[in-house]
């Protein structure tokens, strides 16, 4: 899908999802800053993103703190003066050893809702005066299928993804009188870090612990809870961002859309 020479910033860009929509969004033009906490694993994204020949700038931001997200903001424009798109993909599932716990406790509730919630809408609010200033922008956030059906493992994980959908439709409603779309896309099941982590917490406290992997665990997940039969990529999740982030969907705001091989019809 064309975007070429189209400006933006993809946040979680260093990892699964957000670096096959930064590779997916420069192969077809763009022009990108990838945020992400975790510098060191932007490095091993940049060479892959480079590749395209577009413009590419590193940016170390946590979305949970207002002075890294202005900071990110500020490189944005200093580089590339105008920003036309913004993908908001960082999201995390709990504070680093939530998966040993049998029930999500306060760290876990406030990391999530801090970054997938808060910090989705500080970076939108950050963006979103440059776009008002040209009537022109278009924000994609990364909700989850979690978020339409909730979940029994991870409460906290798909109430903020609930959030995101909904957040989603309201500033799709603020922002139309600014030329302003704002999307959702609802992926499925990946199996990214994210996913490789539920899985291990999973089998490490399933009956029969020591005849599964991660892995099993994650395929028998697909199996029973995807129609297609067949788990989703980052690169299923890049195609439909790209899309959003170009022109042709210039008719569509304040849509939450699956990728999820039929898990959920709405
Ligand atoms: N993997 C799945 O099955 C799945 C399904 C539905 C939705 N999602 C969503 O997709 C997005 C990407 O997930 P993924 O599967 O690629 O996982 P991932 O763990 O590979 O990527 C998440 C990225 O977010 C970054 N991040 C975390 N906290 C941050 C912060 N405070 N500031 C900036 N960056 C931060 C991480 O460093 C990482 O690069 C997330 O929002 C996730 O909730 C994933």
């Amino acid at each position: 899908m064309d975007v070429t020479g189209k400006y933006g910033i993809v946040t979680g860009a260093s990892s699964g999802i957000g670096k096959a929509i930064a590779i997916e969004l420069a192969k077809n033009g763009a022009r990108l800053i990838l945020a992400d906490i975790n510098y060191d694993q932007l490095e091993n994204v940049v060479s892959e993103v480079e590749s395209f020949e577009q413009k590419t700038v590193l940016c170390r931001v946590d979305v949970s703190d207002q002075k890294s997200v202005d900071g990110m903001v500020e490189v944005a424009i200093d580089n590339f003066e105008n920003i036309d798109f913004l993908v908001n993909c960082a999201g995390v599932i709990g504070a680093s050893d939530w998966g040993s716990r049998p029930i999500l406790n306060d760290q876990d509730w406030d990391l999530i809702h801090q970054v997938n919630v808060r910090g989705l809408m500080r970076v939108t609010d950050a963006v979103v005066p440059s776009m008002i200033k040209r009537n022109y922008g278009k924000i994609v956030n990364i909700a989850s299928i979690a978020g339409r059906t909730g979940s029994v493992t991870n409460v906290a994980y798909a109430t903020s993804k609930a959030a995101v959908i909904n957040l989603t439709q309201g500033a799709a409603s603020k922002y139309s009188e600014n030329n302003i779309n704002v999307n959702a896309v609802c992926p499925g099941l990946l199996w990214t870090p994210m996913w490789e982590k539920i899985a291990e917490s999973q089998r490490a406290i399933s009956d029969n612990k020591d005849q599964v992997t991660g892995r099993e665990v994650f395929d028998e997940h697909v199996k029973n809870r995807i129609p297609l039969g067949r788990e989703q990529t980052p690169e299923d999740i890049a195609y439909l961002v790209s899309f959003l982030v170009s022109d042709y969907s210039s008719n569509i705001t304040g849509q939450a859309i699956n990728v999820s091989g039929g898990s959920h019809f709405n």
